[in-house]
């Protein structure tokens, strides 16, 4: 069977390609788009076995006057620090990288972020190439430029907006990922839904219950189901980002902030031992049950969404052991909050979100979000 043509998405200024072997066209994209004397690949030690030669390969192949080097970090969150940072641009000006740079950041969101950071950064800006290789990273972080490390006093604190060259999204490297990862990303899949379009919502769960219901082993990667799945994600993040790009007060841009309040609020309380994707899929049921309770939210929404986000063995309550009132507490200490209330980006039903006179953001009293909380 031939494979269909890839999906290029082009809202945001930069191309983004969605398509099946697409690992093996990195080199030509990045070529394109970002061309140079040194491709510097960041990647992670998970990722750089079974993604690095085919994305190497392709440089090569595509810009043979081009040197390609090759640095792996270690994986997981620990690793999106300013030391690894610092660790990183050593690296560049060991290797006597100049402005001539293009950073490829191949990996799940810790590289993204990590290795765009780098490319903001080094020698006031190079381009970067971003080769997501998890779900989440493919429908999320490597759309819209944001990259950064975390610091000690919390996620993402030192950063900036720099947005890639270009975005090369292969949905056949998902072979590897562990299912845990992709249901992990499936909660800001069901998020997109949400946000923007329910005949999606409905498809993208069932794709990946497909997914999720036989081996890895035993999934055609390379189905046109599973290239969607990822391209309407994309379109629908990037259509946002399109609109609001540095997220203005009360702009469009704040509705992908749907489940976060409280999925944030879950994470810090928890020190960080829930997974971002189970807290953003608790704090989604939790905030669609405080639309409700608003009269904002459709009745009946909570309990489809409870039930799909419950169908991929995502978590729907809050962890045992915290409790509404110190959830409630946190809300009102996150970053989006004004004064002392919390702020919410709610539902109006699937597929669409509610705005007020004051836009997408919902500030609310912690006495309601305690009273929606425990009746949820
Ligand atoms: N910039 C943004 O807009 C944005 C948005 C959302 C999240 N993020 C950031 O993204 C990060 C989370 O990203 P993540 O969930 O991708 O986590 P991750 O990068 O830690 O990847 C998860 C795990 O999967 C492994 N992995 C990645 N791809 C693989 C593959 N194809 N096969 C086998 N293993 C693979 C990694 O090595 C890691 O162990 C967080 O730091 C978060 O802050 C950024
Ligand atoms: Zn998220």
């Amino acid at each position: 069977m031939s494979q269909p043509a890839p999906d290029v998405i082009d809202l945001l200024g930069y191309r983004i390609h969605v398509g099946p072997w697409l690992l093996e066209q990195a080199g030509r994209i990045a070529a394109e788009v970002a061309p140079a004397h040194v491709y510097a690949v960041i990647t992670d030690e998970h990722v750089g076995p079974v993604a690095a030669p085919q994305v190497v390969g392709s440089l090569r192949h595509y810009a043979p006057h081009a040197r390609v080097i090759l640095q792996g970090v270690t994986p997981g969150e620990a690793t999106k620090t300013r030391a690894t940072w610092q660790a990183l641009t050593d690296w560049l000006l060991g290797e006597r990288c100049g402005r001539d740079t293009t950073v490829i950041a191949l990996g799940g969101g810790v590289v993204g972020d990590l290795a765009g950071f780098v490319a903001a950064t080094f020698m006031r800006g190079i381009p970067v190439v971003q080769v997501p290789t998890t779900l989440l990273a493919m429908v999320d972080a490597s759309v819209g430029g944001k990259v950064g490390v975390d610091t000690e006093h919390g996620k993402n604190l030192v950063g900036a907006f720099h947005q890639p060259a270009a975005v090369v999204i292969d949905p056949t490297v998902l072979q590897t990922l562990p299912p845990a990862e992709f249901r992990a990303g499936m909660a800001e899949v069901i998020k997109h839904g949400v946000i923007a379009d329910v005949g999606y919502f409905d498809r993208s769960i069932a794709a990946a219950r497909a997914i999720l219901g036989v081996p890895a082993a035993e999934v055609d990667w390379t189905a046109h189901t599973l290239t969607r799945l990822v391209s309407d994600s994309v379109r629908i993040k990037a259509s946002i980002v399109a609109q609001d790009p540095r997220e203005a007060p009360g702009g469009i841009r704040q509705s992908l902030n749907f489940g976060h309040t409280i999925g944030h609020a879950v994470e810090g309380l928890m020190d960080f031992r829930v997974p971002h994707g189970h807290a953003v899929s608790i704090g989604m049921v939790l905030e669609s049950a405080l639309g409700e309770t608003l009269g904002v939210t459709a009745a009946g929404t909570t309990e489809i969404i409870r039930d799909r986000v419950r169908s991929l063995d995502l978590p729907v309550d809050l962890p045992s052991g915290l409790s509404v009132d110190e959830v409630a507490g946190a809300c009102r200490r996150d970053k989006k909050a004004r004064g002392a209330k919390a702020v919410f980006s709610l539902p109006a039903r699937v597929g669409a979100m509610a705005v007020s006179a004051h836009g997408h953001g919902v500030s609310v009293e912690s006495a309601a979000i305690i009273s929606a909380l425990s009746r949820a």
